[in-house]
């Protein structure tokens, strides 16, 4: 009786083996995630560091591209490291560009003595600089190149 199980069962390991054998042999070879044979060593994508140095804007509007590092300011709904720095208040003695009077307008047109709230975080606006290709490639030019 045991012995009957025994041989129905390795006759069922069997068969469905054989079964998967014949269907991955009937797909082709086995596609790795990673694109390459899984031998190959596959080389990083290159790193685009952060560059110093103010870049020319690409329009008349542009926020500037911050020619600084930036990750380690803190700027949540309290806290706005930057304007350490940028406020008016402080950006002669920081030897920092201020912000310009923009940012002192709030949405009404008032006139502030206190960053607008509509321009509390900077990094809506202003991104880090790296000289990397586009991610979605575009040919953009600003008017003044079209004249
Ligand atoms: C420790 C002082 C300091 C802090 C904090 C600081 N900055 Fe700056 N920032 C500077 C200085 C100095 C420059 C001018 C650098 C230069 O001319 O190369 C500058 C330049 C900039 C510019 C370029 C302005 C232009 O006209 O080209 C932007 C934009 C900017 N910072 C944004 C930011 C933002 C956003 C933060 C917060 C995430 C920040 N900064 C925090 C000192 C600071
Ligand atoms: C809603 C978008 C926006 C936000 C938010 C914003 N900016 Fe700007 N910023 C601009 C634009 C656009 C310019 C260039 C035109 C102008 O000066 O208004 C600019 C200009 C600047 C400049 C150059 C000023 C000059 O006269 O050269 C500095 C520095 C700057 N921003 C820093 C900051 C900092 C720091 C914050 C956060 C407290 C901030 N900005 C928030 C859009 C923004």
């Amino acid at each position: 009786m045991k012995l009957q199980v025994l041989v129905g069962i390795s006759a069922l390991v069997v068969s469905t083996t054989l079964a998967g054998f014949a269907i991955a042999q009937s797909s082709g070879s086995v596609q790795s995630l990673r694109s390459g044979d899984l031998p190959d060593t596959l080389r990083a994508e290159q790193v685009h560091k952060q560059m110093e140095g103010r870049m020319k804007r690409n329009y008349r509007q542009q926020p500037p591209l911050i020619p600084h590092s930036s990750s380690q300011y803190q700027m949540d709904k309290r806290t706005n490291q930057c304007l350490g720095c940028h406020d008016w208040t402080v950006a002669g003695e920081r030897g920092a560009p201020t912000l310009s009077m923009t940012h002192y307008l709030d949405r009404e047109g008032n006139q502030l003595d206190t960053v607008a709230g509509t321009r509390w975080f900077c990094n809506q606006c202003h991104v880090p600089q790296a000289n990397a290709p586009e991610l979605v490639g575009n040919d953009f030019q600003p008017s003044n190149a079209l004249r």
